[in-house]
């Protein structure tokens, strides 16, 4: 039984997700040219984006991860506040910290971290989404890189998982409905 199975349609594949990432690689290459670049990634869903983009970039850079949790409510209600699981080891001072997400969905995540990371005393503080779902944004925040905008459905591969499978997929897709329901 392949993985594969349970996809209903394909929203990215794989070969525009490599074209995507290697155009992505070479912006930020120009942009960050002379600078202090450091790739910051949010586990577990930003690591294959990760993973790609960071070969894609031609300049020197550094690489950090951090894991965040949303504080309290369920997984459907966001209480609007993140806490962070497992910080940075990184020193942001003077770094141009560039944050390699998977998707920018509702924006509630990322719009309460920038401020937390600014605080650190970074020399600038971008966000690089391969997916963004404009339509749920509830925060004022937009990426400064983005690959594919997607529309309202949940997606998963490349990183993004369901009940924690699905992660390993090469291209983004969206699940039949009858994987939902056997959960
Ligand atoms: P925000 O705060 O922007 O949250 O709402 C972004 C995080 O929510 C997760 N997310 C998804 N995960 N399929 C997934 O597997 C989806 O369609 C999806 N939409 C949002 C993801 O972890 C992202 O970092
Ligand atoms: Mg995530």
């Amino acid at each position: 039984m392949s993985m594969h199975d349970d996809i209903k349609n394909v929203l990215v594949t794989e070969e525009e997700l490599k074209a995507k990432v290697a155009d992505l690689g070479a912006q930020i290459s120009r942009d960050y040219a002379g600078k202090n670049l450091l790739l910051v990634s949010i586990l577990k869903g930003a690591v294959v984006f990760m993973a790609d983009l960071m070969r894609a970039v031609t300049i020197p850079c550094s690489i950090d991860f951090m894991v965040v949790s949303s504080y309290g409510g369920t997984n459907t209600q966001t209480t609007g506040l993140v806490k962070i699981v497992k910080d940075l080891d990184a020193d942001l001072t003077g770094k141009d910290v560039l944050i390699v997400e998977d998707i920018l969905d509702t924006g509630v995540t990322l719009s309460n971290l920038v401020p937390m990371l600014k605080m650190r005393n970074p020399s600038s503080v971008k966000i690089c989404a391969i997916l963004d779902k404009p339509t749920r944004r509830k925060a004022d925040i937009q990426p400064d890189y983005e690959g594919f905008q997607v529309p309202d459905e949940f997606v998963v591969g490349y990183g993004l998982d369901y009940n924690e499978k699905y992660r390993n997929l090469p291209y983004v897709g969206v699940l039949k409905p009858h994987v939902y329901e056997r959960a």
